[in-house]
């Protein structure tokens, strides 16, 4: 009540008066002194007056989310994304989503570029840049990487431009779709993920119809359903879109073992799954909910498990403006309009964090950085043959935990020695056939003892 007062006061001399005197200024700056010790949006409104910084309209509404989690049990805080080997450490720029196949690791960097990480200096597979840009955010923004099935192409996912194909051997690439192309009447906003089904069918997200990638913070805040999924057919062009105004914010998308689509609605903390079989087509129902923070992508594991990402962290002894404000659209329209968009992100807290989700949607572990120091933002993690590979938009290397325990294979093995310069080009074919022929003897001799 007592803040909701002083937010009218705000509001009220914003909009009246942008020259007030200096007596005016000095007591609202009293005021802002006083409510800052209530912290949060209150504080940074007054804040944002006093230093004329504009924020963006935005079209907030109500909506709730459960109480923030308490982090225990699989989610007591850990430093297991602190420890992460740094792999090519200041030889990448933000490598953000994965894709691994036959002992190759291709990485979706944030400027824009594809790499194959596998190897002792990671080799460029693509550019896909704007030629001549120099700053990531005029380089285009790569936001997923995924393998076509049938065709072993890479399909990579550039917010600002579509999607292309492109040769994992040659890298040589072709824009399959563009984002001036409508779908159902409008272009996309925020392209966000891609899967590609067993048929070759692309599905991605449309996170928002206004506000675009890298201006995140607003879907949240706005707490609208305003995104929706698109279905792209590459053989014949035909684009469809579905399930519009359902979901806030969806973002990263997963096959099902069983064809279905899991999808993370960051703006519900929550994973639905949406059938995609024939008699229960597009029916939503929920996976996963209350995670602890944001989720961004969701990635199968090889052990029938999902890891999904966290941009932002929830959690019982950490809340953030989408938590505090659900139910006062208002608070968050103010918010949005007077704050800049650096002291929007400020006020959710700096908190590395993954959680890998079993088949049945439970958390079973995770991956943190409870100081944000290292890893503040989690975008996907790709787990194969014992080991995650982590993604990051802000690390300037590869983040990878080896855990041999979770089932280490021929293929993760000879990515990890490449890329740790310990295995040559030459080699590589004979130490799979080593490495294959030993993993088999172990799992003969492990595989009864198990079942005693
Ligand atoms: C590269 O593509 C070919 C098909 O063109 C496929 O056979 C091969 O497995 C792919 N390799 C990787 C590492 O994806």
């Amino acid at each position: 009540m007592v803040t909701r007062g002083i937010t009218q006061i705000v509001c009220l001399t914003f909009v009246l008066s942008l020259k007030l005197s200096p007596v005016y200024q000095q007591s609202l700056a009293q005021a802002g002194a006083n409510v800052g010790s209530l912290g949060g949006m209150v504080g940074g409104f007054l804040g944002s007056v006093l230093s004329g910084t504009h924020g963006r309209r935005i079209n907030a509404v109500s909506y709730s989310l459960p109480t923030p989690p308490v982090l225990y049990g699989p989610t007591t805080p850990n430093q297991e994304l602190v420890n992460a080997e740094k792999v090519h450490m200041g030889l990448i720029n933000g490598p953000a989503s994965f894709a691994f196949h036959q002992g190759e690791l291709f990485a979706g960097t944030r400027d824009n570029k594809v790499y194959n990480l596998a190897r002792c200096k990671p080799k460029l597979v693509a550019d896909l840049s704007f030629p001549g840009c120099e700053q990531t955010s005029s380089c285009g923004q790569l936001t997923s990487l995924r393998r076509d099935p049938s065709t072993g192409d890479l399909i990579a996912l550039d917010t600002d431009k579509g999607l292309f194909r492109i040769k994992n051997d040659t890298g040589t690439f072709e824009q399959i779709y563009s984002v001036d192309v409508p779908v159902n009447g409008r272009p996309p906003v925020h392209l966000n993920d891609l899967v590609v089904t067993k048929d070759g069918i692309i599905i991605m997200s449309d996170s928002s119809d206004a506000h675009e990638f890298g201006a995140d913070v607003y879907i949240g805040m706005e707490g609208r359903t305003s995104g929706r999924l698109i279905s792209f057919v590459p053989s014949t062009g035909v684009i469809r879109e579905l399930l519009p105004n359902v979901m806030a914010f969806p973002n990263g998308l997963e096959l099902t073992p069983e064809g279905n689509l899991l999808v993370a609605e960051t703006g519900r903390v929550r994973i639905l799954r949406v059938s995609l079989q024939r008699a229960t087509w597009l029916q939503v129902s929920v996976f996963a909910q209350n995670l602890p923070g944001l989720p961004d992508n969701i990635r199968a594991s090889d052990r029938g498990t999902y890891w999904v990402g966290m941009s932002y962290v929830r959690h019982s002894r950490s809340q953030n403006p989408m938590d505090r404000y659900a139910g006062d659209a208002y608070y968050r329209q103010m918010g949005a309009a007077t704050m800049s968009y650096q002291s929007l992100q400020n006020m959710f807290s700096k908190y590395g964090m993954a959680v890998e989700l079993n088949a049945a949607g439970a958390i079973i572990k995770s991956l943190q950085d409870p100081s944000g120091q290292t890893i503040s933002m989690v975008t996907e993690v790709n787990e194969f043959g014992g080991v995650m590979n982590i993604g990051s938009p802000d690390t300037n290397y590869l983040a990878r935990i080896v855990n041999p325990q979770r089932g280490l294979k021929a293929d993760s093995f000879i990515a990890v020695a490449r890329s740790r310069c310990q295995l040559d080009d030459s080699k590589v074919a004979e130490a799979r056939k080593t490495l294959e022929a030993q993993m088999s003897k172990t799992a003969v001799t492990v595989t009864p003892a198990k079942k005693v």
